[in-house]
């Protein structure tokens, strides 16, 4: 398993750092067996593999549970969870009561939160020794406010979030995820932080790019994002191979003789 500080020298190295969210153990095993460098449990998983309308719904048990189970699938893989929505915007002590929480008993690597607002928390949690990544740009636990749209379109914008980066990388973030934002001030963020940024629909100028299982393999998901390529088609194969299933038992194809127990218990 890579090492915070290894993450952080490969951008030194100009190493891309690779990331995928997964949920659960059989996603989580296929990431590490795919080499993945990190896992992100993200709380897109609301949305990936419980249905909400978004992630607001999330809860601390949800992660937790989640994370739990992509660990036991990549022991070896460096995991990044989510705090959900409503978890650290109260207070900077609620807040870090749950990073430590979630931290200590999710299994994770580092916790991940959204937004320029956390900086006390983000301050406070390296404190206390966990890992935060930052994420910028298009914040989905915000939607409400801003809309599933690109972010930081005006000159007045991006210096804002060149500002921001900055600032987050001073109280102490480990890495940065820049979604959905020009790629030309992805390059000048990447450019301005000694931390890595993993972008996601925010072009190839960053450290590493960060993707949802579910969007790149086509699983579940039907609608994707201009920033999605899809690598697999998971929710054909799956379909097919359960109509195929459903035809067969129908017909009395399946089961045959390879699946059946031939041991007699009976006579006749
Ligand atoms: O929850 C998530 O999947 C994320 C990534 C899109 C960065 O936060
Ligand atoms: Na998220």
């Amino acid at each position: 398993m890579k090492t915070t500080n290894e993450l952080i020298q490969m951008k030194q190295d100009d190493k891309k750092i690779t990331m995928v969210t997964a949920y659960d153990y059989p996603s989580a095993k296929q990431s590490e067996q795919a080499g993945l460098d990190t896992i992100l449990v993200g709380d897109s998983l609301g949305m990936t593999v419980l249905g909400y309308e978004s992630t607001v719904q999330v809860t601390m048990a949800d992660m937790v549970h989640h994370t739990r189970a992509v660990r036991r699938g990549a022991p070896d893989t460096y995991v990044v969870v989510d705090l959900p929505f409503g978890s650290y915007h109260t207070s900077d002590d609620k807040g870090l009561e749950n990073v430590l929480s979630l931290y200590q008993s999710s299994g994770a690597n580092a916790v991940k939160m959204e937004g320029v607002g956390c900086l006390g928390i983000i301050r406070r949690s390296v404190q206390a020794g966990v890992p935060v990544v930052a994420h910028l740009g298009l914040t989905p636990q915000s939607v409400g406010v801003t809309g599933f749209k690109m972010q930081a379109g005006s000159i007045e914008e991006a210096e804002q979030l060149m500002g921001d980066a900055r600032k987050v990388e001073e109280a102490g973030a480990c890495m940065v995820v820049l979604e959905a934002i020009p790629a030309d001030l992805a390059e000048k963020v990447t450019g301005s932080l000694t931390i890595p940024t993993i972008g996601i629909g925010a072009g190839a100028g960053t450290d590493g790019q960060v993707i949802v299982y579910h969007d790149v393999l086509q699983y579940g998901s039907d609608r994707l994002p201009k920033f999605v390529k899809p690598y697999g088609d998971f929710n054909s194969i799956g379909v097919s191979g359960l109509e195929q299933y459903v035809q067969e038992v129908r017909s009395g194809e399946f089961p045959d003789e390879s699946t059946t127990y031939k041991k007699r218990v009976f006579d006749k």
